[in-house]
């Protein structure tokens, strides 16, 4: 599978801005495309649900897919204020971010919705969810911290399954390292990965996992710390959120991996 490189604008931008920024990413990656190192790169964008049909028409002719922040677990109903994966879907979207710890903490997610929102995504849509897990500074010290993220992987995942023509990701978000410019070691990161893939593997198996899931990292990657995570072996990608509104340095972490 080619690695993935995935921007959240979060809640930075509104309509006209995400506009300008998805024109100079639809121009930058369309010149990039020609170029066969690149264009073996996907490249994501998640703007704010509210400015997905404009972006769409922004990034229409260039290889930038569309991605959305969040989606509901029903598929219709009484739901004020939710978004459907169908309407995602309409809109264009063929990515979403599950269970972002910002969720996790203002808006009290949890592991089941999370779990509910990746299974309706895999079972009423084409859209492939990436499903964020991620430790608090207090577990990181722990002896816990381990468990915490295998446990949320198992929470996410369990009971789905993804057919042959379904993917899923897995990004790796340590809420430390979210926003602080604190970088997580290699070494660090790499354990992580691997531990995440070996939970993967037990419920899907080695072939699913080797073709089908991605496991990426995000917090607090930029341009200049970029090289030494991507000589990774264990990083399918990255999701990134303060950088990813700089189109430069967008680039340059597109162009690391
Ligand atoms: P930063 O890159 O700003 O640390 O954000 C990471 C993130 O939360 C991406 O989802």
């Amino acid at each position: 599978m080619n690695k993935i490189i995935i921007a959240n604008w979060k809640m930075r931008l509104g309509i006209k801005e995400s506009v300008k920024l998805a024109e100079q990413y639809a121009q930058r990656f369309k010149d990039a495309a020609r170029s066969a190192d690149l264009a073996s790169r996907k490249v994501v964008i998640c703007p704010s649900e509210i400015s997905l049909t404009k972006v769409r028409e922004a990034v229409k002719d260039s290889p930038v897919k569309l991605g959305a922040q969040n989606v509901f677990w029903e598929e219709i109903g009484s739901y004020t204020g939710e978004i459907s994966i169908k309407t995602l879907e309409e809109a264009g979207c063929e990515y979403v971010i599950i269970g972002h710890s910002e969720r996790r903490q203002y808006l009290l997610e949890n592991y089941e919705m999370i779990h509910n929102k990746t299974k309706e995504t895999l079972d009423h849509s084409k859209i492939t969810p990436i499903v964020c897990v991620g430790e608090s500074i207090e577990d990181r010290e722990s002896e816990k911290r381990e468990n915490i993220i295998i446990s949320q992987v198992q929470q996410a995942f369990s009971g789905i399954q993804l057919l042959p023509n379904q993917q899923a990701i897995v990004a790796y978000e340590p809420i430390w390292a979210i926003g602080t410019g604190q970088v997580i070691r290699p070494d660090d990161v790499e354990n992580m990965h691997e531990m995440i893939r070996a939970a993967v593997v037990d419920m899907f198996g080695v072939d699913v996992v080797k073709s089908q899931i991605r496991i990426i990292y995000g917090g607090s990657v930029d341009g200049k710390n970029v090289k030494k995570l991507a000589s990774l072996d264990n990083i399918d990608g990255f999701l990134v959120g303060g950088a990813s509104l700089k189109i430069n340095e967008f680039a340059k972490i597109a162009e690391s991996l």
